[in-house]
Order: structure tokens, then sequence, then C-alpha cells
């Protein structure tokens, strides 16, 4: 099962939707997660002594069952979006003794839909899913409001992970 995690719910679950068709035309099981949908408190020392949020719980144990992920997230001031990372943080937390456990071994992909051409998002996802213990694919998917989807070069993308998984 690859899940595709989505932080923003305007180009970026367009392009989440597109990966999703594109998985399951090459016989992949997959499935989008809108982040925002775990209403996840922003992530703090103060937060965690309150107890891990129902959907950080809810959000890990779904990602633990995954085998590949393919990150989808907009560029935000050079950087990822605070949902992405709030969301990373919680699940590194999340009750597992071992914070890599989510991720540890797994593959992942980057892709984004940015206002520019993304380089930084997409350099920062794969650092920070590396970090977590993720083998990430050589090649993302970028598009931008001038870079329309292409399916075929996500399709060549997406096989390289679907093969690594299997
Ligand atoms: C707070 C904020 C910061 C942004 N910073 C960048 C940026 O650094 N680089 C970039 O290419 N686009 C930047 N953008 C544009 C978004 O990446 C772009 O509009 C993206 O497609 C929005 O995705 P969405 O439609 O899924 O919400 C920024 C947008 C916002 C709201």
């Amino acid at each position: 099962m690859i899940k595709i995690l989505c932080s923003s719910t305007g180009k970026n679950l367009e392009l989440s939707e597109s990966i999703n068709n594109v998985l399951k035309e090459l016989g992949q099981e997959s499935e989008v997660l809108v982040l925002e949908d775990f209403d996840l408190p922003i992530y703090s020392s103060r937060a965690e002594e309150k107890g891990i949020p129902e959907g950080a719980t809810k959000l890990t144990d779904s990602l633990t069952k995954a085998s590949g992920f393919v990150v989808v997230a907009p560029e935000y001031n050079g950087t990822i979006p605070a949902m992405l990372n709030n969301a990373i943080s919680w699940v590194s937390r999340a009750g597992n003794e071992d914070w890599r456990a989510a991720f540890n071994g797994k593959f992942a992909v980057a892709a984004t839909h940015s206002g520019g051409g993304g380089a930084k998002v997409i350099v920062t996802i794969k650092q920070m899913m590396e970090h977590i213990g993720c083998n990430t694919m050589a090649r993302s998917i970028m598009t931008n409001y001038s870079k329309a989807f292409n399916p075929e070069s996500a399709k060549d993308i997406l096989e390289s992970l679907v093969k690594a998984i299997k």
C-alpha cells in the first residue's frame, strides 16, 4: 500500500489525486491522506504533555501499515509547509519506542505544486524523509502554474517506487 501524504487542499490535492490515478493504472493499491483532516494541534513539548492526540495515533497507524509514500507539498518560504513538518513531528512522537518506526527502510517519492520551481521544497522533503529512515527515489514530481502534471513522466517516476516496494 502506498500512502500519498497531501499537505494542502488546493493544487496539491489535485496533484495528489492525479498521482493516485497513475498508481491505480499501475495496479498499485494507494490512498490519499489529507493531513489537514487529522486535526493535529501544533506540536510542542507542552502539547505532548497533554497526551498524543487521537489524530496523531490514527495517522501513525495508517502510515505504519504503508510500504511506500508519496509526499506532496507546496513550497512555503523556501521550505516545507508547517502542516507537513507538524504531522511528521507528531508521528515521530506517537507512542512508538523507535521514532523512525513508521518510515524506516521504506521508500518515498517527493512531489510538489509550487508557485515557482519548487526545488527547495523537494530537497527539504527528501532530507526529512531520509532522516526518518526512508529511501527517497532519485526523481521527483514537480508541477507549477505554468508546468502541468505530465502523466507519462509521473508514471516513470511512480513505477520506480512500485518496483522498490515489491
Ligand atoms: C505562505 C506561503 C508561502 C509561499 N512561499 C513560496 C515559495 O517559497 N516558493 C514558491 O515557489 N511558492 C511559494 N508559495 C506559493 C505556493 O507554493 C503555491 O501557490 C502552491 O501551488 C499552493 O498550493 P495549494 O494550491 O495546494 O495550496 C507560497 C504560498 C504561501 C501561501
